[in-house]
């Protein structure tokens, strides 16, 4: 009897041990929880003081010279977050999606304007320039263009009319335009498209001759990926708008997309030599697309990585005799192209999710500040 009443005691013992131990751990893991929440929120109200310091990059970038942009979609400009991080930070905006072919020719006579027409009065509603994208693609075509059988003088006429009516609806109100994109292959030589296949290499001037035409005052923009420093592409780019420059074409700049990853960086020496050779031909140069992705997760020294990465091309920009925009592809991480197109990547942008500015958004602050004063 006695050895069960104590083990009985033991065993009420262990119990109530058990039971108070895990509330005290309970209460200790809360406290920690607590803590770490309250750091968060101090570390946040931190950054948004250091935020409010420093002023917008589009007032640095305006006093620098240059325009600072991020391309845009129509529906995002709903949510408040984005409209505001926009109208606060950026100067030129690029539409995205809303003027590629498919999207705003959807049928032979049929155009959708309302995406562009919105995002075109946002932008001047809030002093904005914009770069349109693009009238000369071999992606996101419309299935009547892309299926198409038509005689050669057949897309010639589609061709024309399609950028008469693009380019001539906003007239006056299109900073920019990129009028032929990716029209290059890698190897150097014109890339295999439905345009080329049809009308032949002529296309090219065919299509910036009547882009002026429909709007004079325009700039108009050869635009390319993977041709932002020194190679075949980049030299077959060059002698492209070169021999379009002696034949009189109305081409204006060249716009380098920029798209890199950590892995695959672009060379600062490489793309000031390329920046250097177009602006010697008399032509101005944008920095259209850029955003670096990240494998994921990404870590801080990813982050960290990736703002030297933005810093580098930026100072080239600045340092460049005529390179006036310097425009990336989104500006939030919550919406952009990478993780939809290259599996495994993100963080390409230098807002986070949570529209929290990144490091790379600081090293551009940084590296606009010293340039005004080294001015
Ligand atoms: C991308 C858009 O971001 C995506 O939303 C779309 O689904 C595909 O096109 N080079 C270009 C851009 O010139 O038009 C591309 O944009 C990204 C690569």
């Amino acid at each position: 009897m006695p050895l069960r009443r104590e083990l009985h005691g033991v065993i009420i013992g262990l119990i109530a041990g058990l039971a108070i131990g895990s509330i005290i751990k309970g209460m200790i893991i809360k406290t920690e929880i607590r803590d770490l929440y309250n750091q968060i929120s101090d570390l946040k109200r931190q950054i948004a003081v250091v935020k409010v310091a420093i002023p917008p990059l589009r007032n640095l970038a305006e006093k620098c010279g240059i325009y600072i942009g991020a391309a845009v979609e129509r529906s995002l400009l709903d949510i408040p977050d984005y409209a505001y991080t926009l109208k606060q930070e950026f100067n030129i905006l690029t539409t995205e999606n809303a003027l590629k072919f498919g999207p705003v020719h959807p049928q032979p006579d049929t155009y959708s304007f309302s995406d562009a027409d919105y995002i075109i009065s946002f932008t001047e509603r809030n002093g904005m320039k914009v770069r349109g994208h693009t009238l000369m693609w071999h992606q996101q075509l419309p299935s009547w263009v892309a299926q198409g059988n038509y005689s050669r003088e057949e897309w010639i006429n589609i061709m024309r009319e399609h950028i008469m009516t693009v380019v001539g609806r906003y007239k006056g109100r299109i900073y920019a335009w990129d009028v032929v994109n990716e029209a290059m292959a890698d190897n150097g030589t014109l890339r295999d498209t439905i345009w080329l296949r049809n009308i032949g290499p002529e296309y090219i001037e065919m299509a910036f001759r009547w882009a002026h035409e429909a709007d004079p005052q325009a700039l108009l923009f050869y635009n390319d990926y993977g041709a932002e420093g020194l190679n075949v592409k980049s030299n077959a780019i060059y002698n492209l708008v070169k021999s379009l420059l002696e034949k009189g074409v109305p081409i204006h700049g060249v716009g380098l997309q920029m798209h890199v990853s950590l892995e695959n960086p672009s060379n600062p020496q490489e793309v000031a030599a390329n920046i250097k050779r177009l602006n010697d031909l008399g032509l101005e140069v944008h920095i259209t697309e850029m955003d670096v992705r990240i494998r994921m997760p990404a870590r801080w020294e990813d982050l960290v990585e990736q703002a030297k990465m933005y810093r580098d091309i930026l100072r080239v920009c600045l340092s460049a005799e005529r390179c006036k925009a310097f425009v990336m592809w989104g500006f939030t991480d919550k919406y952009s192209w990478i993780p939809g197109y290259f599996s495994g990547y993100g963080a390409a942008l230098i807002f986070d999710e949570s529209y929290m500015p990144k490091p790379a958004y600081y090293h551009i602050a940084a590296t606009l500040i010293e340039h005004l004063t080294k001015k």
